[in-house]
């Protein structure tokens, strides 16, 4: 039976998450992982604590996901409808997994593995996970209504973007 596991993006794997791909229709879901990678390095140069992994089915790269804490940007800082919720708690951040590898079970044991991973606190204690994803995509909000993620209406991003908490 294969295995799904999160591996530290490091300077063996990280050209082959930057190869994974999506489908032509889910482009605008989420960002590409080179271009993840970069604000990783961005928030990493900044202070933020963020935690960029690759997903692996036993040897083989079949997807992304990073965890940040307390990412907040300048723009939601000051605003009492999103910045409860950001502030010093965890972020599930640009998960995918490639076009090859999709309906397989892969994104639902990677974010097991990822809420295991946020469980440990690894940045400082937390009230909530939260996250974001466009409206239309009924796939990813489905994904994270099932592990308990709720909606935050009142925060929703002019971009399209809803946010969805999780008590931790
Ligand atoms: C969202 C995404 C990560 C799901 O990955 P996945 O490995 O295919 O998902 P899983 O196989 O673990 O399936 C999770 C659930 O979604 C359902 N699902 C998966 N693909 C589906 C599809 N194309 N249509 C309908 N349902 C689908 C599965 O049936 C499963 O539901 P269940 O728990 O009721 O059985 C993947 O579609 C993806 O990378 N999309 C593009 C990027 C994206 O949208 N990321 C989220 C950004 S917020």
């Amino acid at each position: 039976m294969s295995k799904i596991r999160l591996e530290p993006i490091n300077d063996d794997n990280f050209f082959a998450i930057t190869k994974l791909r999506l489908k032509r229709e889910q482009k605008n879901f989420v960002a590409d992982n080179t271009y993840s990678l970069v604000h990783a390095y961005l928030n990493v140069i900044n202070g933020k604590p963020v935690f960029p992994f690759g997903i692996f089915c036993d040897d083989k790269p079949v997807g992304f996901v990073m965890i940040a804490y307390d990412n907040l940007s300048e723009k939601v800082k000051d605003n009492p409808l999103c910045n409860w919720f950001i502030c010093d708690n965890y972020m599930i951040w640009r998960l995918m997994i490639d076009k090859k590898y999709q309906g397989k079970g892969y994104a639902k044991e990677a974010m097991k593995l990822a809420l295991d991973f946020v469980r440990t606190l690894p940045s400082g204690p937390a009230k909530y996970c939260w996250l974001s994803y466009d409206i239309n995509n009924s796939v990813a909000r489905n994904l994270y209504s099932s592990f308990g993620f709720k909606e935050v209406p009142s925060a929703y991003y002019e971009n399209g973007e809803m946010p969805a908490i999780l008590e931790l």
